[in-house]
Order: C-alpha cells, then structure tokens, then sequence
C-alpha cells in the first residue's frame, strides 16, 4: 500500500511538474489547469478600458501579428481577451483566467498586461490544435533589474538592429536596455555642444586583423569605420523600448575607457600625456591608459556638459558613469591630478578615482538622477550613493561593497553573463575570447550565493547579460551571441529562486526557437555540440563525449566515416589503443542535431603516459599525452598553459624504451599574448632523479610571435637514446617586442602533445 502511495505520489508529482511550466518562457510562478477547454478564434481580440491597457494590448497585438496570430483591438463584449487592472497586484504581476467563456487578464499595471499578453501568445503559437486549457496563471518576476547590456563602441550596431534586439527581448520580459554608449574604440552619441566627440570621436582606421591584433592608429591616417546616433534616433528609439517596457539605460565611460573622446578633446588627457590620441581600432596596448585627467576641473565641466545632452535623451532615473578598469599611470604622475590629491586630502590616485566618481555623481543627483557604476568604483570609496555591477570574476567585489556600504547592486558577472564568452565546444564557434558561458551555464546560474546574508540578498536589484562586441562585424554577429542565451538569461531573470529545471527548460526552449525562426533572429545551435574529453590511462586513451542537451542521444564511427542515426551509440568511455579517427554527432529523432566531431587520434610512445609538472596555469597537463593535437585556439581545452614563466614536465614512459624521435607541439600567437617557447630543452632519464640533457632547440624570434596564431612543433631531430622519463623545460620568450598589437604584454606558453617515437 505504501509502495503504490510512493507510486501514485512520484506520477502525480512528474505530471505536475510538465503542466506548471505551461511550456513558456519565462517559466511563470504556477500554472493550474482546471477542466475544460476553449478554441482560440482564428481572429484573436483584446478589449479593456483603460488607456495604459490599452496601449500595452496594441504594441502587444502588433507583436503577435508579426508572429502569425491575427489579432487586434475590440470592443469588450465579443472580446476573446479581456484586460483589466487589479489594485491587489504587484508591479508587473499579473493572472490569466483561461476559461471556456474567453481569457480574463489581471494584472498590476500595464506592464504586467503587457507580459501576460506574451505569456498567453506562446500557450496559443503552443497549441498544436488551437485549443487551449482551461485554467489559471499567476506570476511576477524574481528581479526587478531584468538587463541586457549592448556594447555600441567595439561595434557600432545599426540602430534597425538595436530596435529588433529590444523588440524581442520585450518578449521575453527583459526590463533593462544598457546602452555602453562610449569607450576607446567609438563615441556613438550625438553631444551637440562638443561635435568633435562625433566628428571625430565615432570613427576610427579600418583593420583587417582580429579585434586584439589591431595596431593603433597613426597621425594623418583616415578614419573610416563607425558611425553615432543622433539625438532623435535616440529618442525614438528610447520611446520605442518605453513601450515594450524597457526601460534605456545610457553609459557614458569615465576616467578610463575614454579614448574616442580625448581623440576629440585631448586638452583632457592629462597635460604630461604627448603622444597623438587616436580613436582605438582595437584594445590599445600601452594607449589604453590614457584618461581624462581628475586634476583638471575643464574635465568636469565637459562631462557635466555632455550628461546635460544624455538627461534631455534618455529619461531613466539611472546614469551609468563606468568606473572599470582605469589605469593610474598617469595621475601618479601628473602635477594636476597630484595638486587635486593634496588639496582634496585624498590618499591617493585609487581615491582620486572615488573622488572623481562622486562629483559626476554629485550633479546627476543635482539634476534628480541616480548613478551606475562598474565594480571598480567601490575601490576609490566612494562617499556617494551608487549602484555597484558585479562583473569581475563571480561578481564578489560588488557583493563586498554592497554589504559594508548597505548599495544596492546588479550581477553581471563575466564568469557567466558575459555573453562574448564561447557559448559550446570551442572548435566550432567563431573566435573571441576567454573561455565558455554556455546556455546551460547562464541559465543555470544562481546570483545569491549560501554565504549572503538575508540583507545583501535585499540589496540584489538583478541581474544583467552582458554582450562586449568586440569579435562582432554584422547583425547576424550580434544575434549568434546573444541568442539562444538570452532566452536562458531571461528564464532565470524571472523565474523564483530554487526552481531552475534544465529538462523542462529544453522542452520550452524548443518550443520558443520556431518563434525566433519566423523573426529571421540569428541563433546558434551549439548547444547540440559535443565536448571531449581525451585522457591517458595507462598506455591507453580514454574519450568521453558530453553534451549539455541531455535530450539527444550522442552516435560515433571509427571508421572515418560520417557518424549517422544508426552509428553505434556512445554510453560509455571508449578505449583508444591506436591512431584511430573517431567522429561523433548528436541525434534526435533520427536527425543529427549539431555538427560532426573529428578526433584524430596520433598515438605514440607517449600517449596515455603519466605526466609530472610544476603545476600549469589551467591544470591541463593531461592533455600532452592523450594522442590529440589542439586547434589554434589556446583556449580550446586541447593545450596546456603557463603563464609569464618556464614550464617544466616529465612524462614517465612506464619502462626504458627506446627514443629515434621527440617533437613537443607548441603556440604561437602574439595577438592573444601566446608566444612559442625561446628555447626547449629535453632531459632524459631512467630513475626520474638524474637526467642528462639530450638537446637544446631554440625558436626563431618571427616565429615565436607569429600574429596569426600557428601551431609550432618543436622537432628535436633524429635521437638515438633509451629511456623512461623525458624531461622538458621551456623557457617563456618574455614580454611581446615592440612592433606588436600587445608591445608589452607578458605571454603564454602553451603545449598541446609529447610526440615520442
Ligand atoms: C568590464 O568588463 N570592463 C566592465
Ligand atoms: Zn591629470
């Protein structure tokens, strides 16, 4: 009995568990299907009676219509969508009656009609047969902060395309647009009173080269590339997002990230900088540490000034002022900003920073506006109130300062909703930088962590998905990254704390991607991407194959043929014991879902063997000797890293053999800061304790910088020796020479693969 109670239990509570999710997204805090049923009219009309209802329900209606629902506007009585408002509700809550009679809507304001309209839109585009359940929703976001931040400076997005961003992002009920309005690489605002921040500020020299690899510009060179908002495109475009319940949040960037406007204006720099400013095609190298200068008050004024022009735009109570990343080099040195350090008695240029923030800050209050800033602005200590976003790392510096200080702050962090990041396995997506914040990552994310206190917890207004657009060319560039993700970030954005539910949310996420399909949105589809994992064990290889979709069944070949639906299933590691090409794809439903994985498997002396190191900087040594070469993506997971220092590692063949060849793959590809090793030396053993050096091989200087990123195989020739350890150290070429995109930067050193024969 108690046995098919624990039965009954376990399916009611599954069948539960597929109805409260109502198959939309964002997943809505309960959905209770009652009996009955009621067929959605092919003419779906929307009645209410009051104006702010009612100018929800038209832009509501005019997003379905793009969507293949016919529906408009009606009187109330032959209405098959009634709105009204209920004072008992909160803020963009609402309730959806699905009843026999027609659909009744409740809801807090017209923002919640607004969101339960969508809600309603995907349960009717669900509906295969066009009838719909009966019974009721009722739901209200976990945050009110509901961000989506656009990088306009890296790539100047057309404004057509920021409209369609907005557009669909109201539709997932996304309540902020951050607009990254400046930074080095394009001023894109019109500021009327100061032309040169467009004339000059929105352009900068065209380059061929990746984003990192681009040289500054010289004296004299055209600017060709870029391009501003007017005032009025701003303006309706802000009227545009109003009305979809987005709410613009303009960025102006200070100290740093200022360079498009000291272009303009280099009488702002500080007066000990002497060298031409120009617009920045790329990350600027020693460039990037140019600032306005906090000694001199024409700084302030021209801010202040500028701010003037941004408040006539943009309405939004808050300001983003920046505050990330601003190098002190210069006010250490400057005369200026040291007089305004004594006669401010600030401790030093980092409370010059805190100083500098609070005056912008000072006179946004003045003018009853609120002030955002990045999380660096908490070092300057800042007296002034300000909103704090987490972005470095976890977000934890925010999380610090919100607590001491009682701010209210925003998670953005780059770890997991920085949506520039690889969103799949690396070798199938188009390069950037850093490593992955996959769909499964962002929606899988939880802001509060076990150690908040319930007060920081209050102090959490929300949280942002942020795409830097760095690696962006076109549109399509900018809707890859952000879609599928958004939907993702959206969900957890809105769904109560604790409910997060990856099955249910792929079955609604596949019901949600045919209305990105009839919106010609851009997504990727890497979530139906195979990761690998190629690790040595005892003289063998071991692969595991992993997909974050745990609805797809993962088939492979050995053959070298293209993997098919009826390709053997992969349920469990597979052994490689000699070169072998393994090709892998995920299925559904008799269709291949993502693309072909190709592992060519070069097995050798030293595959599968033990490696001992000095550990690396990303604890990947196993990847040496696992028979897989990497791509000419460092980040790629097939390559072993340290930074800025000599790598040292050993591989233990298991037993004296003997050696006719050593090669050691390596990197190079200054752009990312990955040089390939100044000199190798392997060492060879028999008892792991005294090691004769056997060659040294130096690497050409061109080679070892090499901007387009090359693979370097470091080939110790023919070798006549026996033994059972090999040891490698490799010295680090050092800092990139001058001449380069990174002058300056200390580098990597990276190995893929131990080739022993
Ligand atoms: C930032 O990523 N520098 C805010
Ligand atoms: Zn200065």
């Amino acid at each position: 009995m108690r046995k098919l109670f624990v039965i009954l239990f376990t399916a009611i509570t599954a069948l539960s568990a597929i109805a409260d999710d109502a198959g939309i997204i964002p997943q809505p805090a309960s959905w209770c299907v009652a009996p009955g049923s009621i067929r959605v009219p092919e003419k779906v009309t929307i009645a209410t009676t009051d104006k702010h209802l009612c100018d929800a329900a038209s832009v509501a209606a005019l997003q379905m219509r793009t969507l293949g629902i016919d529906c408009k506007l009606s009187s109330p009585d032959k209405a098959f969508v009634r709105l009204s408002l209920d004072k008992g509700l909160s803020a963009e809550q609402y309730r959806i009656r699905v009843q026999p009679d027609g659909v009744k809507i409740s809801s807090g304001d017209a923002a919640g009609a607004f969101y339960a309209l969508h809600s309603l839109k995907q349960m009717i585009l669900n509906s295969q047969t066009g009838v719909l359940s009966c019974g009721e929703m009722t739901d209200k976001p976990r945050f009110e902060y509901r961000g989506i931040m656009l990088d306009v400076s890296r790539y100047f997005i057309p404004m057509e395309e920021v409209k369609r961003v907005i557009d669909v992002a109201s539709q997932l009920k996304i309540s902020k647009l951050h607009l990254h309005l400046t930074d080095d690489n394009g001023w894109r605002m019109e500021i009327k009173r100061y032309p040169l921040l467009t004339d000059v500020g929105a352009w900068r020299v065209a380059r061929n080269e990746i984003f990192p690899g681009r040289m500054n510009p010289l004296p004299g060179e055209k600017a060709t590339e870029g391009g501003f908002y007017t005032h009025n495109e701003l303006k309706d475009m802000v009227k545009y997002a109003a009305e979809r319940f987005i709410d613009v949040i303009p960025e102006i960037e200070m100290p740093a990230h200022s360079i498009a406007a000291l272009a303009a204006y280099p009488n702002l720099a500080c007066p000990i900088v002497d060298k031409f400013i120009g617009v920045l095609p790329g990350i600027g190298g020693k460039n990037a540490s140019i600032v306005f200068c906090a000694g001199n008050d024409d700084t302030f004024t021209f801010i202040e000034n500028v701010l003037d022009e941004v408040l006539e735009v943009f309405p939004s109570e808050y300001i983003h002022i920046g505050g990330d990343e601003a190098s002190k080099e210069h006010w250490n040195q400057c005369p200026l900003c040291q007089k305004r350090i004594a006669d401010e008695h600030l401790a030093d240029s980092e409370e010059l920073q805190g100083y500098f923030m609070d005056r912008i800050n000072r006179y946004l209050q003045s003018k009853g506006r609120k002030s955002i800033g990045w999380d660096e602005v908490s070092y300057g200590k800042p007296k002034e109130d300000i909103v704090v976003f987490g972005w470095q790392g976890m977000g934890t510096n925010a999380v610090d300062f919100a607590s001491k200080c009682g701010r209210r702050f925003v998670m953005t962090p780059a770890r997991k909703l920085y949506l520039i990041r690889y969103q799949g396995p690396q070798w199938f997506e188009p390069l950037t930088y850093f490593g992955d914040n996959t769909l499964s990552d962002v929606y899988s994310y939880e802001p509060v962590q076990a150690d908040w206190s319930a007060a920081v917890e209050q102090l959490l207004w929300g949280v942002q998905a942020s795409l830097w657009t760095e690696f962006c060319h076109s549109p399509e560039d900018v809707e890859y990254l952000l879609f599928p993700r958004l939907i993702a970030f959206a969900d957890m954005a809105w769904r109560g704390k604790g409910t997060a539910d990856w099955h249910s949310f792929e079955h609604r996420l596949d019901n949600y991607l045919p209305q990105l399909e009839k919106l010609g949105v851009t997504y990727a589809r890497s979530m139906y991407n195979l990761y690998h994992k190629a690790k040595g064990a005892d003289g063998s290889v071991k692969v595991d194959l992993s997909c974050i979709r745990d609805d797809v069944d993962t088939r492979f070949t050995a053959d070298g043929s293209e993997p098919v639906a009826s390709s053997p299933l992969f349920t469990e590691s597979i052994t490689i014991a000699h070169g072998t090409t393994l090709k892998a794809a995920t299925f559904r439903a008799g269709k291949r879902c993502g693309e072909v994985l190709t592992l060519n498997f070069g097995i050798n002396s030293a595959s599968g063997c033990q490696i001992t190191s000095e550990s690396s900087n990303n604890g990947l040594e196993y990847v040496l000797t696992n028979g897989l070469r990497g791509s000419n993506r460092n980040s790629d997971s097939e390559w072993v890293g340290w930074h800025n220092r000599t790598a040292e590692f050993t591989v233990d063949l298991g037993c004296v053999k003997p050696i006719s060849s050593i090669a050691l793959g390596s990197l190079a590809n200054s752009t990312l800061c990955v040089a390939a090793p100044a000199v190798v030396s392997a060492y060879v053993s028999n008892d792991n304790k005294v090691f004769s050096l056997l060659k040294s091989v130096a690497v050409d200087k061109e080679a070892r910088f090499s901007i387009n990123p090359r693979i370097l195989d470091i080939d110790f020739g023919k070798i006549n020796a026996s033994a059972r350890y090999v040891k490698f150290v490799a010295v680090n070429s050092g800092c990139i020479p001058e001449g380069y995109a990174r002058e300056g930067a200390p580098t990597w050193l990276y190995f893929d693969e131990i080739i022993i024969n």
